[in-house]
């Protein structure tokens, strides 16, 4: 890492949130107000990324995922795509070499289907060093949509019963179909740059998550801004619908 690590917050045991999800937003807006392109805003994002997945490893959060290409995102310039994948390769490249050191997961969450054989044969490989790893969990979302997951999920559902297999459905059953199948649902669920909206992120997952918003964008999210947000959610009753 070429950041310096910062000192964790002493959270008390039972506030730290076991699993986080984050829609890393306002990279474009970041690079704007510094008159740079959008992609300077991504490639900062992707740091950001990196010391906000050592800091929750460092507090003991178990599962991080996070939002880094919908499927809406293919809309973009073609440079823009281009540099958001190159940096998915880079950290992948990444992560293949430091994983097992740093006790680390990676999964990825999406249609890898459109990804190119290289990226496909990237992901194989953290699939494959993941199976041996344990420690923290990173779930990376590209070429996500929630939507698509849920349809892929009945599909995946639907072909097990016309072969035979495939009990009697139940909502936990049917998280088994899902890319987050055997994982707990985000506690908290945080969106930098001020947006209000879920923008078809783990709609199925996120049925009880704690929701923080904050304004700061996405480059400027750090570990002191984190520290805020998990303090908030620690300061919330969670009743799931009850009383
Ligand atoms: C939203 O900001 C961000 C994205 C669509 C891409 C997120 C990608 C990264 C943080 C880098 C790659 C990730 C990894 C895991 C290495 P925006 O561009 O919509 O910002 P704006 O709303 O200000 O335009």
């Amino acid at each position: 890492m070429t950041f310096k690590r910062a000192r964790p917050v002493r959270h008390e045991p039972g506030d730290i949130p076991r699993h986080i999800a984050i829609i890393m937003d306002g990279n474009g807006r970041w690079a704007k107000k510094r008159g740079l392109p959008r992609t300077a805003g991504h490639a900062a994002g992707a740091e950001t990324f990196r010391r906000i997945a050592t800091y929750c490893k460092d507090i003991g959060v178990e599962y991080l995922t996070v939002y880094a290409f919908s499927t809406e995102n293919w809309k973009r310039p073609a440079d823009e795509v281009n540099l958001i994948l190159d940096l998915l390769d880079k950290y992948l490249r990444e992560a293949i070499e430091k994983m097992e050191r740093d006790d680390v997961r990676l999964r990825i969450f999406g249609d890898t289907s459109a990804l190119s054989d290289r990226m496909r044969a990237l992901i194989g490989n953290t699939d494959e060093i993941s199976r041996r790893t344990g420690g923290m969990q990173v779930n990376v979302c590209v070429n996500y949509g929630g939507r698509a997951e849920i349809m892929r999920a009945a599909a995946l559902y639907a072909a097990e019963r016309a072969e035979g297999g495939g009990e009697e459905l139940t909502e936990e059953r049917f998280s088994g179909y899902m890319f987050s199948s055997g994982m707990p649902d985000p506690d908290l669920l945080i969106r930098t740059g001020g947006e209000k909206r879920l923008s078809n992120f783990l709609l199925w997952q996120a049925a009880y998550s704690e929701m923080y918003f904050t304004d700061d964008l996405w480059p400027d999210f750090n570990e002191r801004a984190l520290d805020r947000a998990i303090a908030d959610y620690a300061g919330r009753s969670r009743r799931y619908g009850g009383v």
